[in-house]
């Protein structure tokens, strides 16, 4: 029975380029669409850019430009990464579009009708000199737990607290650096702690969808009945504040000036927005298609980092407005690249376009993320070694050299006709069986599992291949030795009905090759569909090449470091502490730095963390200075040897004695952080009493 499926990725944030992360996602998604399709069923397939919120806003004005110019240079480069691994999506809309503005305001409008809007006055910081409510993210202050200064609005990065950003020491707003000021706001919230909601959310989540099948994977069910309590009504499920007040770049809540959708709420509606604009475009009845009671399908795509919007606000907005609810969440894990973890804005090492650039092909990539991915919530680590093998072992080395190996016999001996011995019926039954599992593993998300099964069935056709050595056979051969033809054009046509079985079954994950071998290689006029693995070919074209294996040299280009360094602002303290208050060169100068030549070194008797430096410093005297790095250097090692001494500092008297000056040393802030301690160097040549300035 032909299904009829409507299939998301989550819409990405419109303030950054694509990183590895996303073409993981769209890549898994695509896969499963085109699966879904060689089988007959009718699938549309949409994303949109994410648009709105404070971020957007903010660096659009940092960069002089409108948000919607933002939006529009990002929205610009999507292409060229969607068509280079080869992502179809049917449609690609974005949240800022008037068919989101219409559904988006809607929806709020049916929520409240069903009593499920509510406001409330709180309170929140406001920076006076921006004249606008500070998001968490743009307040920093003291630690209230470590004392850490420069700590984020709603965690401690240097003790990992987790804190309400009015329980912070010294607050300042990161965007004016003014400190905020409590103010009283009118917020608008949905009430999802509302009996009814609880109820529908807890049947939602542990329920069927209409084929018979759970909605959340097991370990996102875990998830959900952490929050929702377990069946028991104690959820705890907070109501959710959906509005932000002027100025903010979103869409207006009716009826309410001044005030705006929080950005995610709107969000998830832009995979409504995106499908209502591409029905529009083809004349697909909307409204007919997202019924509540109809049969269509709602598959949402996502990682596992979102699954709190996806798995309760999304349904709960939909339920309560009227409308369709989700029938499936396929919640994947992240990609690590060589086991590093990726940061959301920064992504990872690898970037995308950059693979695409330095000519690696696109469907390597699709081939390796599917060899790793399977239905679970788990992360999935890009290995350059495991990259090259599985691509030019697996790929190449198994699946490619089927064809290569026994097309040639065939255009030679045969003129491209290919001929079975007896019957065929039992090797077409394997191959539509064999086609049937892959089948159900990529509905079922079992990626690697399916690929795991395809190298299995190719290693089966190489060893029947060898074992039959029709090299040999082909030896001296003439047109007189009908047998030996016989058996030639037998060996080498099995070897391509497998070859083409295979194909089909891989043609999800590798889009354009498989059209290449349907197209070239078997002369067909369109593509691959899964009933065609089970038809054992009776002619082939000339063989041309398939694909090439990785070069290693190319895993070296690609994760060359990149020429622009685009650091995300202050989102990590260089060296465990922030970069000091702005100083002037007047007090600067204050401090007079000298090179100076450590004469002797030794032990301080008594001391765990002293060494005693005698320095020369060009004074014609010398000086006695108590260093802390022992923990760093044996004394002889440092007889002899130039650093910086910092000339003017007043002696301190010590329990061992007047330090006079002290040397600069570089180490980590936070002691416990076993960084090591560097003491400086200057370049050779510079002579004892040169200033550093
Ligand atoms: O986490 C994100 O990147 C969001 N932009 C995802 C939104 S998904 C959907 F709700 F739009
Ligand atoms: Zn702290």
């Amino acid at each position: 029975m032909s299904r009829t499926l409507f299939v998301t990725t989550a819409l990405p944030y419109a303030n950054g380029s694509f990183h590895i992360g996303h073409i993981m996602e769209y890549i898994q998604a695509d896969i499963w669409v085109r699966s879904m399709r060689m089988a007959g069923h009718t699938v549309h397939f949409v994303g949109a850019d994410d648009t709105h919120g404070a971020p957007i806003m903010l660096k659009a004005e940092a960069e002089g430009i409108t948000p919607q110019q933002l939006v529009a240079r990002i929205a610009a480069e999507r292409p060229q990464y969607l068509n280079g691994f080869k992502i179809q999506f049917d449609h690609w809309h974005s949240t800022d579009s008037p068919e989101n503005v219409e559904l988006s305001q809607d929806i709020y409008r049916q929520l409240r009708s069903a009593g499920l809007i509510e406001t409330r006055s709180i309170e929140q910081f406001y920076d006076p000199v921006k004249g606008m409510f500070l998001p968490d993210r743009y307040i920093k202050g003291e630690c209230p737990k470590c004392h850490a200064k420069d700590q984020y609005g709603d965690s401690c990065e240097v003790c990992g607290a987790v804190y309400a950003p009015t329980e912070l020491i010294e607050p300042y707003s990161t965007l004016t650096n003014a400190k905020p000021l409590l103010k009283t706001s009118e917020h608008f919230f949905f009430k999802l702690s509302d009996p009814r909601c609880v109820e529908f959310l807890q049947n939602w989540t542990t329920g069927e969808n209409t084929r018979g099948n759970k909605r959340l994977q097991s370990e996102v069910l875990a998830k959900t009945r952490e929050w929702l309590g377990h069946g028991d009504g104690e959820a705890n499920l907070g109501d959710w504040d959906i509005s932000r007040d002027a100025p903010y770049f979103g869409i207006e809540i009716p009826d309410a000036p001044g005030k705006y959708f929080y950005v995610w709420l709107d969000a998830p509606v832009g995979y409504l927005a995106s499908l209502k604009a591409y029905c529009n475009k083809v004349g697909i009845d909307f409204n007919t298609l997202l019924d509540p009671n109809g049969s269509t399908e709602q598959v949402h795509f996502i990682g596992k980092d979102i699954v709190y919007f996806h798995a309760l606000f999304w349904p709960a907005m939909l339920k309560f407005a009227g409308r369709k609810t989700p029938d499936q969440l396929n919640v994947h894990g992240f990609i690590t690249v060589s086991g590093e973890k990726m940061s959301k804005s920064r992504g990872t090492g690898i970037s995308p376009l950059r693979y695409l650039e330095i000519g690696m092909n696109a469907e390597w990539l699709r081939y390796y993320i599917a060899a790793k991915l399977n239905s679970h919530v788990e992360d999935i680590d890009f290995n350059p070694e495991d990259f090259i093998a599985r691509v030019n072992s697996d790929l190449v080395g198994k699946y490619i050299n089927i064809a290569s190996r026994a097309a040639n016999f065939i255009s030679k001996y045969f003129d491209g006709e290919l001929r079975y011995q007896g019957d065929t019926s039992a090797v077409q039954a394997n191959w539509a069986e064999a086609a049937e599992r892959i089948r159900n593993d990529l509905e079922a998300r079992e990626y690697g599992r399916a690929i795991r099964d395809i190298m299995a069935q190719a290693d089966l056709i190489n060893q029947a291949f060898d074992t039959a050595q029709p090299w040999i056979v082909a030896k001296g051969l003439t047109d007189a030795d009908t047998e030996k033809r016989t058996l030639l054009q037998d060996i080498c046509s099995k070897a391509l009905a497998g070859f083409k079985a295979l194909t089909v079954m891989l043609a999800p994950i590798l889009p354009a090759l498989s059209h290449r071998v349907a197209t070239e290689l078997f002369g067909m006029n369109r593509d691959f569909v899964w009933s065609d693995a089970a038809v054992a070919p009776t002619r082939i074209n000339a063989f041309k090449h398939l694909m090439q294996r990785v070069e290693p040299s190319m895993l070296d280009a690609l994760f060359e470091p990149p020429t622009v360094a685009t650091p995300e602002p202050q989102s990590h303290i260089p060296g465990g502490e922030p970069i000091a208050e702005t100083i002037t060169i007047d007090d600067f100068v204050k401090i007079d730095l000298r090179v100076a030549r450590i004469v002797n070194c030794e032990h301080v008797e008594g001391s765990t963390k002293l060494l005693r430096l005698t320095l020369d410093a060009g004074e014609g005297r010398h000086r006695n200075v108590f260093s802390g790095i022992k923990s760093a250097y044996q004394p002889e090692a440092l007889n002899g040897r130039l650093t910086v001494l910092v000339a003017n500092l007043a002696p301190r008297k010590m329990k061992f004695g007047v330090s006079e000056g002290m040397v600069l040393a570089a180490s980590h802030a936070d002691d416990k952080v076993d960084a090591g301690i560097y003491l400086l160097d200057p370049a050779s040549g510079a002579q004892p009493g040169m200033r550093v300035r």
